[in-house]
């Protein structure tokens, strides 16, 4: 018997944005609010996926390689975790979704985003799904490549994305800001440059706005 509808959070930013302990935080929130919790991320999220993740992270390919191996993930993890996930009534939060190849491949690559689409329309058909499985929301923490950069600086070994110049960044965020103009109501912005207490009331209140927890 169905427990009810599952719940679809992305969450998206440039490297070096923090949404890691927020995810973590709401994970914790929505289990003691009694709901399951699959916590998830792109690339990766299954045994297959995570494979193609250490590939597309550390190999050099060009953009439409890097962006088939980031649809290949996505739809092993859609398929096998994130189907399965919301037919049971969980929540599902998933560090990074489809925004991420339009905002890297596309935006920081300069791939072309028609060709995105088509890969979108066809990864995120799903059966028993109108239209295209997307997040049901996604919370966006924007912060300036120039802060994001002084925020990884020394942080840790750079992966092949992390190590891109502040201008990669720049037209990923830029990416960012067009796939919120597409969609709007899917989106909630968050001010990431704060202190985290503050993002973390934001995080909550879009959250709340669509009538969870
Ligand atoms: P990230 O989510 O930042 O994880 P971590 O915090 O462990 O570094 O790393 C994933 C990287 O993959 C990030 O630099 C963005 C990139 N990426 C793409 O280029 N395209 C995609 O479609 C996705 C999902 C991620």
């Amino acid at each position: 018997m169905s427990r009810g509808r599952g719940v679809f959070i992305s969450f998206e930013g440039i490297d070096g944005a923090g949404k890691s302990t927020h995810i973590e935080s709401l994970a914790a929130a929505f289990r003691a609010s009694g709901r399951a919790v699959v916590l998830t991320r792109e690339p990766g999220g299954t045994s297959l996926a995570e494979k193609l993740r250490t590939l597309a992270l550390n190999e050099p390919m060009d953009a439409l390689t890097e962006a088939l191996v980031m649809f290949a993930a996505r739809r092993d993890h859609l398929m096998q975790v994130i189907e399965p996930a919301l037919a049971r009534g969980d929540a599902v939060l998933c560090d990074r979704f489809t925004d991420a190849t339009f905002a890297y491949q596309g935006g920081g690559r300069g791939f072309d985003a028609k060709v995105l689409a088509v890969l979108e329309s066809w990864v995120q058909g799903v059966p028993g799904v109108e239209g295209l499985r997307q997040p049901e929301l996604t919370i966006w923490f924007d912060l300036s490549p120039a802060v994001a950069a002084q925020r990884l600086a020394g942080a840790r070994v750079p992966d092949k994305f992390e190590s891109q110049p502040v201008e990669f960044f720049a037209r990923v965020a830029a990416a960012y800001a067009q796939r919120l103009q597409a969609d709007p109501k899917r989106f909630a912005r968050i001010d990431a440059d704060r202190p985290r207490e503050l993002v973390w009331t934001d995080v909550l209140a879009a959250v709340r706005a669509k009538g969870w927890l």
